[in-house]
């Protein structure tokens, strides 16, 4: 098998992406099969998570492998050279699923590494996390063409791996951040200051902390700067009426997000986290058969 590895969205293209949301959604009606009977995925985390974690590790179980969780710090990560290490994960194990500080850091575990490696989530991209999302925009809207996505707040690394997921689908983008915090990449999508633009109109509207992992030095901050920005019902009454929420979650209730909203019928939040599920069976299954 050639070594496949999913970095970024861009890794798959745009038939490849529509075929693995229609296997998600097949996943989700039939969640158990013994399709990666014997299959061994390992998972190293630099960073917390809930999510990406416990989804991967239940996808495996789910389709008859299993996992080997990891955290960066208890391994010879710390020590030894990571294309060194990455390969003798490759030698172990049928896949590398990966959370780390910084994309440079992916690319190594990919050069050493000669099975695929599935960004779990670094500084530049989350495309685990974009696949769950569009499956949640698709479940909700049954399309993506024309649809409008508005993003406020942090120009993140979701943001990022969104927009690309809005080019490839055909949907038209609007990210408002202020000054300083826009996205790291360019695409279709318009970059705007005001978040009253990125919210006229939408269906579906995006938000995601204003304080990610490694940022919390920078907290008080962060909360002054963004607090325009915040995802609440004012802001919501500008979008569509049938406008969507989504929120990568851990959501800072109160903060990027009021919880009037993150708990309102239009908050598909929690949909969209378990979205997560499916979304990586279909990845696993496409890298690994
Ligand atoms: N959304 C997400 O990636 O969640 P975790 O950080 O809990 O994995």
């Amino acid at each position: 098998m050639t070594e496949r590895d999913f970095l970024t969205l861009k890794d798959l293209d745009r038939r490849e992406l529509s075929d693995l949301l229609e296997v998600s959604s097949q996943l989700k009606r039939a969640p158990h099969s013994q399709e990666l009977e014997g299959k061994t995925l390992a998972m190293l985390f630099s960073k917390t998570s809930t999510r990406t974690r416990v989804s991967f590790e239940v996808a495996m179980n789910q389709l008859g492998g299993h996992a080997v969780n990891l955290n960066w710090t208890e391994t010879n990560f710390v020590k030894g050279n990571v294309r060194d290490e990455a390969k003798v994960l490759g030698g172990y194990c049928d896949a590398l699923m990966a959370r780390v500080f910084t994309h440079q850091q992916l690319v190594e575990l990919a050069e050493g590494c000669e099975r695929p490696v599935i960004n779990g989530m670094d500084d530049r991209y989350h495309p685990c996390q974009a696949l769950a999302d569009l499956l949640t925009i698709l479940e909700e809207k049954q399309r993506f063409t024309g649809l409008k996505v508005g993003w406020t707040g942090d120009g993140t690394n979701v943001c990022n791996s969104l927009m690309l997921g809005a080019e490839m689908t055909g949907m038209e983008m609007t990210v408002a951040t202020p000054k300083g915090f826009e996205p790291k990449i360019q695409t279709t999508a318009n970059i705007v200051r005001d978040p009253k633009e990125a919210a006229a109109d939408a269906d579906v509207l995006v938000t995601d902390t204003w304080v990610s992992l490694g940022f919390e030095h920078e907290k008080d901050m962060r909360v002054k700067l963004f607090k325009p920005y915040q995802l609440n019902a004012n802001l919501l009454s500008l979008a569509k009426k049938n406008c969507i929420v989504l929120h990568c979650l851990p959501a800072q209730r109160g903060y990027e997000i009021t919880s009037d909203v993150l708990d309102s019928p239009q908050s598909k939040v929690f949909q969209e986290a378990e979205n997560r599920l499916p979304t990586a069976k279909a990845l696993l299954m496409k890298l690994l058969i």
